[in-house]
């Protein structure tokens, strides 16, 4: 009697192991195996995956720029790096609700008015609900085909059939391959099914967009080896109580990476937003203490975003700092450095720092902008609402030069900004733009008669 052999997959980084484990040693988490029927796969679908190509020279291939495609969408070819590559695997990762479904639509509906003939497949929902959104967003073109099927071999099947020139999958842990028993969404499963969709995009040409949903760590769920496989990786950010939308690319093998796009959830679908500053600092108050505006770089892009704080003292011994959009560690050692360089008290005082809109920043740059907004907060004190400081802050004060400070600085002057408060290092690739006024800081001591 031939034994089924069932192997146990850490359900997040894809490891194998023959036993169950506790403990997973290759991601370190806790709790992960789930047992998999893995048995061997037959000769046959050994042979699908063959290219069966030959070695060539590779100044005899011929690739340019004119292979990408644009998405019709300038927001989101800006963070494809400038348009979809042929043959490439996208993966789209995002909290439920967020808009993947939503977005790929539009995609694919401005693709089909372009001419090409595009498939939406999806496990998710029926026809008449992908209808019914497909209305709401203007999606409805001849053009535009659907397709509602889990089954992997039949969506291969139909791929063979109709050769679409895009293919969109809503979503990858939906796919149901019969080679395996294991349920849908499982690591098996996945990564099954999205090595025959890529195999099958290599040899077609035709790239191949994957929705993946997010685990509650905000992961894609299914193993990391996912992430490894398909060519570009882009991340959904916003939380539900905000309208905006942003993709951030976190791998991309034909573009930049921490390129991002913005856009607005409204009636009618994800719409651009050509000006993400205006749209972070639309809803500033004007003159009140702990608020200040800095410029965080996003891929090429400067965009302006506010920093605020409040800081209050405690009662209870253990301060506290709580912070969101920025990170945590980061906050709490300017906070000791403000304690130690400038004399403040703020180790006796909590401390809750918020980049507004629910933008997350992550480059040192906004270290000086966290540091005026604490000292406004704690002295109780406004900067001028037209005042704008970015710059990185070391651990004995220095205010250290920040990349890119010209594009920053335009970026402040085109949003009516009228000063900026900068790295001195900083302010001779600067003396040129006359239509702000800049200032050099040196070191943070320096940064209260400067502020205010
Ligand atoms: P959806 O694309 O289904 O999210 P995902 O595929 O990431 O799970 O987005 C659904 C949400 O978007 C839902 O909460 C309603 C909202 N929405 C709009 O606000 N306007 C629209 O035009 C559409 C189609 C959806
Ligand atoms: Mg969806």
């Amino acid at each position: 009697m031939k034994s089924v052999k069932t192997v146990f997959f850490c359900q997040d980084c894809g490891h194998q192991s023959p036993k169950w484990l506790g403990r997973c040693p290759s991601c370190g988490l806790w709790n992960r195996f789930v047992e998999e029927d893995a048995r061997v796969r037959s000769t046959e679908s050994a042979r699908d995956r063959e290219f069966g190509s030959e070695p060539c020279s590779i100044d005899a291939i011929d690739a340019d720029e004119a292979d990408r495609t644009s998405t019709g969408i300038d927001e989101f070819d800006r963070v494809l790096g400038g348009g979809v590559v042929k043959g490439s695997a996208i993966l789209i990762g995002g909290d439920p609700g967020i808009g993947k479904s939503t977005l790929l639509l539009q995609v694919l509906q401005k693709m089909a008015d372009a001419g090409l003939k595009v498939l939406y497949i999806s496990g998710e929902e029926s026809s008449n609900q992908i209808k019914l959104r497909g209305c709401r967003v203007g999606a409805v073109s001849h053009n535009l085909m659907v397709l509602v099927e889990v089954s992997l071999e039949a969506i291969l099947k139909q791929l063979e059939v109709h050769k679409p020139a895009v293919v969109v999958i809503d979503s990858i842990q939906t796919m149901y391959s019969s080679v395996y028993s294991s349920a849908p969404g499982s690591v098996t499963q996945v990564r099954e099914a999205s090595e025959k969709l890529i195999v099958q995009s290599k040899k077609t040409g035709a790239p191949v967009f994957l929705i993946g949903h997010v685990t509650k760590d905000g992961s894609i769920a299914g193993p990391r080896v996912l992430e490894h496989m398909v060519d570009t990786v882009l991340y959904f950010e916003g939380d539900a109580g905000h309208s905006f939308r942003i993709i951030r690319a976190v791998k991309n093998r034909y573009g930049p990476t921490n390129e991002i796009g913005v856009f607005e959830m409204r009636e009618d679908g994800l719409g651009e937003v050509k000006n993400p500053s205006a749209l972070f600092l639309s809803e500033r108050p004007k003159g009140v203490a702990g608020s200040i505006v800095t410029a965080s770089m996003e891929g090429t892009r400067p965009i302006l975003v506010e920093v605020q704080s409040l800081v209050s003292e405690n009662s209870f011994g253990i301060p506290r700092r709580t912070t969101i959009g920025v990170d945590h560690n980061r906050v709490s050692l300017l906070a000791a450095v403000l304690d130690r360089v400038c004399g403040y008290n703020l180790a006796g005082h909590d401390i809750f720092i918020n980049v507004a809109g629910g933008v997350k920043v992550t480059e040192p740059a906004v270290d000086l902008a966290v540091v005026s907004s604490l000292l406004s907060s704690y002295l109780k004190r406004p900067v001028e609402s037209r005042t704008l400081a970015c710059g990185e802050v070391g651990l004995t004060g220095e205010v250290r030069g920040v990349g890119h400070i010209l594009s920053r600085v335009r970026e402040a002057a085109r949003m009516g900004f009228k000063r900026c408060v900068i790295p001195k290092s900083s302010t001779e690739s600067v003396s040129m733009e006359n239509n702000i006024y800049t200032v050099g800081v040196e070191k943070i001591e320096d940064l209260v008669e400067h502020l205010f």
